[in-house]
């Protein structure tokens, strides 16, 4: 009995985690940052060491390793970008790369992968725990399109950003009387047009999701919404819609309203996290390290209905997301 208790103990500490990797892939996101600082801090607060990893996947397969202290990761929280940098790495994508990868992780003693960015990323740190990694992903993209959670690290700071950017264009717009169409980011995702377009009390939002909108029903609201004595009226595009310049041309035509289009671009990307992007990231990085200490693998890190959790990756990837439609009715109201 004491011989099955003895191995017991030597098994666990065999298992123990001792090194930690941490990476930043995909887009970059405010808040990232936040989530390096806390797995580093908690893992060196429970005697593990941690090597960065540069560039994502691409930095990983190069080989570009680096030890973290708790003094690389000082003056960071409040930065934004990722201070690992990021990349898109195609070879990830094939079976060749990930065990090259999984042999590297190997190779450098990392025994559990901290992997932040969005589903692709997550889709990655699959096939490293299939190939014995222990891996965690945590949620960072502006765009806010994971299924498994309600907030993801730097859409809170982006959508500040836009929102107060199109504050400014809305000014301008009701001295000149026109109508402005603002294009925010989100290739697939609406999102944050949605939260704009809201915060913003814009008269039209349009989203990659509503994929066939119909100009010719917007251009007589425009009309329709001038009669009523609207000073201006506000579009919120979305890039997966695009055409922003495009469209403004053919709505100053069909309306004789003059009519801009300012495309806001990366500045969404960018910039200091907000308080909610700094504090769940340092809780969601935190969590990530308790994961692994745990023993766990293969999982992502969310919040849901209030709660810090977390998923196994297989079932986080099969989970769908849609806009919520209640949200975007509100929104049409709000118009009037
Ligand atoms: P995000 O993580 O924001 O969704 P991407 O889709 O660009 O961003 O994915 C980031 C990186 O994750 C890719 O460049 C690639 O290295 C890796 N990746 C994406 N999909 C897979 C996959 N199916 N298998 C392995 N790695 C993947
Ligand atoms: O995924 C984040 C995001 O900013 C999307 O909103 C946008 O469509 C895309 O990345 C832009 O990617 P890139 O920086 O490669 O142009």
């Amino acid at each position: 009995m004491a011989e099955d208790k003895k191995k017991a103990v030597l098994e666990e500490i065999e298992d123990r985690v001792r090194t930690i990797g941490v990476l930043t892939s995909g887009g970059d996101a405010p808040g990232m940052n936040a989530a390096i600082r806390a797995v580093v801090r908690t893992a060196l607060a429970n005697d593990i060491k941690v090597r960065g990893i540069r560039r994502g996947y691409h930095g990983l397969l190069k080989e570009e390793i680096i030890d973290l202290s708790a003094r690389d990761v000082s003056d960071t929280i409040q930065r934004g970008g990722t201070i690992l940098q990021t990349a898109r790495c195609q070879t990830m994508r094939t079976e060749e790369g990930q065990q090259k990868a999984a042999a590297i992780c190997k190779k450098y003693g990392i025994d559990g992968l901290v992997v932040i960015g969005g589903d692709g990323s997550f889709a990655g740190a699959q096939k490293l725990a299939n190939l014995g990694v222990r891996t965690i992903g945590l949620p960072g993209t502006i765009d806010l399109d994971i299924a498994c959670t309600d907030y993801t690290i730097g859409f809170d700071t982006a959508v500040n950003t836009a929102m107060e950017a199109i504050d400014k264009v809305r000014d301008t717009s009701t001295s000149h009387e026109r109508c402005s169409i603002i294009e925010v980011m989100g290739r697939d995702a609406g999102y944050l047009a949605l939260w704009c377009g809201i915060a913003n009390g814009a008269e039209r939002i349009l989203m990659p999701e509503e994929h066939d909108f119909d100009e010719q029903a917007l251009v007589e609201d425009i009309l329709e919404c001038k009669k009523r004595g609207k000073k201006n009226y506000i579009i919120i595009n979305a890039e997966g819609i695009g055409d922003s310049i495009n469209m403004a041309k053919r709505i100053e035509e069909a309306t004789g309203i003059e009519t801009r289009a300012t495309v806001l671009g990366h500045m969404q990307r960018g910039g200091s996290p907000t308080c909610k992007d700094r504090v769940y990231a340092s809780v969601m990085g935190a969590k990530a390290v308790e994961l692994l200490m745990q023993g766990k693998t293969n999982r992502v890190v969310g919040y849901r209905g209030g709660e810090f959790v977390d998923y196994d990756i297989n079932d986080a990837l099969s989970m769908k997301k849609q806009i919520p439609a209640h949200q975007y009715e509100i929104s049409k109201i709000l118009a009037l």
